[in-house]
């Protein structure tokens, strides 16, 4: 059986999954979008997610679809047709289809939902991760709101062709005094020359991930010490580790920053070891 798709309240085959070229979310980049990590066809730190998601459209004024019981039995119903165990969720939630006309639509339209399950190679991603990424920097030229998780993702695409032609995984944003924010879809992580673990405080200017909120949690059971504070680029080529964090990524650990090896220039004992036991907690938790 091939992909399946949900749309607006059907299952259908992803080739023939079709939205209306006046969806806002189309025309506007009027949506907002949620991706799960699957581990055995569950998903993982659906919790986190979920208040996100609810956050996200609260903060543009969009009804949630359905109720979060209903859209949690949907997005089960559609891994359980396309058959992954390992890979990720995609759901996307726009204003809706309405005549084009910049505010909103008057009487309000219903939302326009979509979800696509892409199957994700776990092998590939463990031997990725057991090799670590290289990351580039890039200017933070992203708008007032990245808490928002928006589809306007234009500067993170452009953000991340530009890591990619460089041969990196990632790309950083670096703000205008010279910290980094993020990535383009994920958070940014060092253990510092005191063994600290450190990571962009979620008051500024980036998604609060919800990879990065779980983890959180993992390293205090650890006993491990995290510092909320921003780095530099500097600062993370001069730092024992560095990694990554994200739904796409999980626990990623970075090797690079701008062509200049970070530590070892190897995965390091910490990313490496909360790689592990992040996966070990997600996949425990999962529903
Ligand atoms: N991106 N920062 C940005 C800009 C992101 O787009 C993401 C996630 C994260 C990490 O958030 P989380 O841990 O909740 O996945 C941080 C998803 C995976 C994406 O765009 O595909």
């Amino acid at each position: 059986m091939g992909r399946v798709a949900y749309v607006n309240g059907r299952f259908v085959p992803h080739g023939e999954a079709v939205v209306h070229i006046e969806d806002r979310g189309y025309q506007f980049g009027d949506a907002i979008y949620e991706v799960w990590a699957l581990f055995d066809g569950k998903l993982a730190d659906a919790e986190g997610h979920f208040a996100r998601l609810e956050r996200s459209l609260g903060e543009l004024s969009i009804d949630m679809p359905m109720s979060r019981a209903a859209l949690t039995l949907v997005l089960k119903e559609t891994v359980r047709r396309n058959r992954v165990r390992d890979g990720m969720l995609y759901l996307q939630v726009s204003r809706g289809v309405a005549r084009r006309d910049h505010p909103f639509p008057n009487p309000p339209v219903r939302p326009a939902v979509i979800m696509t399950v892409n199957a994700t190679n776990r092998a590939a991603a463990e031997a990725r991760a057991a090799k670590g990424v290289s990351v580039v920097t890039t200017p933070e030229n992203r708008w007032g709101r990245c808490d928002i998780k928006t589809v306007n993702l234009i500067p993170n695409v452009l953000a991340k062709q530009k890591a990619r032609a460089a041969g990196a995984v990632e790309a950083w944003f670096v703000d205008e005094l010279g910290f980094v924010t993020e990535g383009g879809s994920s958070n940014a992580w060092i253990v510092d020359g005191d063994g600290r673990l450190r990571t962009r405080d979620t008051n500024a200017n980036i998604l609060r991930g919800v990879t990065r909120s779980s983890l959180l949690e993992v390293i205090r059971r650890d006993g491990l010490e995290v510092d909320e504070r921003p780095f530099t680029p500097a600062e993370a080529l001069a730092a024992r580790e560095a990694f990554i964090t994200g739904a796409g990524t999980l626990v990623l650990p970075v090797i690079a920053v701008d062509g200049k090896p970070v530590g070892e220039g190897t995965p390091g004992p910490v990313a490496t070891r909360l790689r592990r036991l992040y996966i070990e907690q997600a996949k425990a938790s999962a529903i």
